[in-house]
């Protein structure tokens, strides 16, 4: 396999578990500020799952669907990444990457802020992770976690198109899904994070959903996660959340859909929330690369008896 991108080479294994990580994370644990409280309320995925799409559901029930406050702040202001502040590599004496240098030092973006405002933030926080929770601290790992998959076809599609959006990856589509099969892509395995999580799915404290069951039944998974944190709805605010993150309003809403970020590191795709469909992998993948993904599918997740629908 050929690189045309030094990306994948800042990545380490870190055990336990053998993920890819950026070697930052393994300065997480040490050195960040983060104290776990009673009612912390995580989100963990794999990338590109319909991370974003739960969190601004998930927000609006834990905020009695306050949907103008859900608009006035970012979603990054009000629901903080976790590993954000490790994510781009910003060791003493080394210059910052050009990425960070575009970034406004005062906004909750940039690189160094976002664990004190985690601190600083009101109870109950709703967190949002990439992190397997088998890599969180071991105190998280007790509190409520709502953990999202999506079938790795869609996954692999649209991570490749955030790769070349946020991260200039300039390799092809073709090599890209190479790497996501061969789980070289940060975060992965892809199979070994959704299936880590499946195992726990019956715990009192994990609520596991799909992103194909949000596309089908979102009222459905609304009243799951308000049970889950114990938030009851009315009918009319259910409702009014449907609409608030129906894909059309959550793509032209300016406190979810990144917007903010790509004005700031002068992007123009505007590409975080992108397509929004399940199984719109058919209209991408070759007959052979499917043939790949269902192998895959097949060695690392048919005996644990997850189905994706879309696949
Ligand atoms: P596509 O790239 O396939 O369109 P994450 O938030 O975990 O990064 O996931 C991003 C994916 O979720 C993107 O998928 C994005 O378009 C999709 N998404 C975000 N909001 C959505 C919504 N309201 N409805 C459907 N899909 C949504």
């Amino acid at each position: 396999m050929v690189s045309h991108t030094t990306l994948f080479d800042k990545y380490v294994k870190l055990k336990p578990g053998d993920y890819i990580m950026n070697p930052q994370f393994l300065r997480l644990e040490k050195e960040m500020k983060f104290t776990v409280r009673e009612d912390d309320v995580y989100i963990s995925t794999y990338p590109r799952s319909g991370t974003t799409w739960t969190q601004e559901i998930t927000w609006c029930i834990m905020h009695n669907a306050d949907l103008e406050a859900a608009k006035a702040k970012t979603l990054m202001e009000r629901s903080f990444f976790y590993e954000w502040d490790y994510l781009f590599p910003l060791e003493e004496g080394q210059p910052l990457p050009e990425i960070v240098l575009k970034m406004d030092p005062n906004s909750i973006v940039f690189p160094g802020n976002t664990a004190p405002a985690m601190e600083k933030s009101e109870s109950p926080r709703l967190i949002k992770t990439h992190l397997p929770m088998s890599l969180m601290p071991e105190e998280a790992r007790t509190k409520k976690v709502i953990y999202v998959a999506r079938n790795p076809k869609d996954v692999c599609i649209s991570y490749y198109h955030h790769m070349l959006h946020f991260e200039e990856y300039i390799g092809s589509f073709d090599e890209f899904v190479e790497y996501f099969l061969a789980d070289l892509l940060l975060w992965s395995p892809h199979w070994r994070h959704v299936v880590e999580h499946w195992k726990l799915r019956e715990m009192p404290n994990m609520l596991f959903l799909t992103y194909e069951e949000l596309h089908q039944d979102i009222r459905g998974c609304i009243s799951k996660i308000s049970d889950f944190v114990g938030c009851p709805l009315t009918d009319d605010q259910t409702e009014a959340i449907v609409e608030h993150t129906s894909f059309d309003l959550m793509k032209s809403n300016k406190s979810v859909n990144m917007e903010n970020i790509d004005d700031m590191m002068g992007l123009k795709t505007q590409e975080f929330i992108r397509q929004g469909k399940a199984g719109g992998w058919r209209a991408r993948l070759t007959h052979e690369q499917n043939c790949h993904f269902n192998e895959y599918i097949q060695e690392h997740l048919a005996e644990t008896g997850l189905y994706f629908p879309e696949t």
